[in-house]
């Protein structure tokens, strides 16, 4: 079975094609340091050829979310490397997952500042997790040029950050509406510099982001995770296909390692005009870096995804969550953990590192 198959990724060698993907687990302290349950979560996933860790804030200005971490002060990098050093002992692989939350915030959890966004334009019909609850959106700030030149800059610094702090590599953290899918959708962006408007001034953002990434770290440790189709956070494009095929186009041109593809969910159908394709297919099959595979996949389903010859790769999410040894339950067949979504977010030990491991 060619999920549970050793496979090359760049330079890493997986003991099989199963990762794990990005999932913020909000259990840093304040200050956005990782402790020793964190430490604990991520090895026991370490049955996974590669892990990615929960979305990680790459500067203050970044924060969205309370007790989220991040990779931009000293303290953090050393409570990171706790992380990376007990997943190599165990024989796993751990990529940082690289986090700017724009206009996916609130002012509340940061310093009374509003967030930043390519435009001034709040999400709708949504509310926001605050430290003091469930919030309405707020309008955000609409980012200068400055600014979007130091939150490359930020990004850059982040990703050396992650590689001292022992990471395998980075990916950027481009899907579920946040900032870099921000500037690719009209419903967040209306820009009318070089950051906006036309669709390769949509993606400019996204495309400097990477090469400030790869210039940083080298190519064969950076990748990238879009979710072309998925609308979650009013992420809502003229179109879809037309912009995100421009950027893999132009993703194309650069040299790394991998991109996620995440498709959407029937959970958050996507609005009428979108192409009802499936995201592996079409977009997919024009990438040139290794593909991982992600949402909605089980053990079937997977195997039959990398069967297609598409993706390289699959990520699993929500099944890691409640299943630390979720590749040795899938060579036996075995019974799955239910995840419990009370736990998901924020909290203690229970329905983070208590999830039971198979009888031995
Ligand atoms: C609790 C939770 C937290 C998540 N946090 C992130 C995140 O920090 N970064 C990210 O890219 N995706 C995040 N996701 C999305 C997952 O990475 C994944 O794309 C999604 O769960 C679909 O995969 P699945 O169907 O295998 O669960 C999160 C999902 C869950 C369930």
């Amino acid at each position: 079975m060619k999920l549970l198959e050793k496979t090359q990724l760049g330079n890493l060698a997986l003991k099989n094609s199963m990762v794990m993907a990005a999932m913020t687990r909000s259990r840093a302290d304040m200050n956005g340091v990782v402790g020793d349950m964190t430490v604990q979560y991520y090895t026991q996933r370490t049955g996974a050829g590669l892990l990615f860790t929960e979305a990680i804030r790459i500067s203050e200005e970044a924060t969205g979310s309370p007790l989220t971490p991040g990779i931009f002060t000293a303290e953090q990098i050393e409570a990171w490397k706790k992380v990376t050093k007990a997943v190599h002992d165990n024989g796993g692989l751990i990529i940082a997952q690289l986090w700017h939350t724009g206009r996916v915030g609130h002012s509340i959890d940061r310093n009374g500042k509003l967030p930043l966004a390519p435009s001034a334009l709040a999400i709708q019909g949504m509310q926001h997790f605050t430290s003091q609850g469930l919030k309405d959106y707020e309008t955000p700030q609409a980012i200068t040029i400055e600014e979007i030149k130091q939150t490359i800059k930020d990004y850059g610094q982040a990703a050396k950050n992650a590689i001292e702090a022992g990471f395998d590599g980075v990916e950027l953290h481009a899907a579920n509406g946040y900032l870099p899918s921000q500037f690719l959708a009209e419903s967040a962006n209306q820009r009318t510099d070089d950051y906006g408007g036309s669709i390769p001034k949509k993606a400019r953002f996204v495309l400097e982001v990477m090469r400030e990434l790869i210039s940083a770290v080298g190519g064969d440790k950076v990748g990238i995770k879009i979710s072309p189709f998925h609308p979650y956070g009013n992420m809502l494009l003229d179109d879809p296909a037309g912009t995100y095929t421009y950027l893999v186009d132009e993703l194309n041109k650069l040299d790394f390692a991998f991109v996620e593809l995440m498709k959407r969910s029937s959970y958050f159908p996507s609005p009428a005009h979108y192409p009802s394709d499936d995201e592996v297919e079409l977009f997919g099959s024009m990438i040139k870096q290794t593909v991982i595979a992600n949402a909605g996949y089980d053990k079937a389903s997977a195997e039959a995804e990398l069967k297609k010859g598409i993706a390289g790769l699959v990520s699993f999410g929500t099944l890691f969550l409640a299943n630390p040894d979720l590749p040795a339950r899938f060579e036996k067949d075995a019974a799955l953990n239910e995840p419990d979504r009370a736990t998901m977010f924020g909290g203690g030990s229970q329905g983070y590192i208590d999830y039971p491991f198979l009888e031995k």
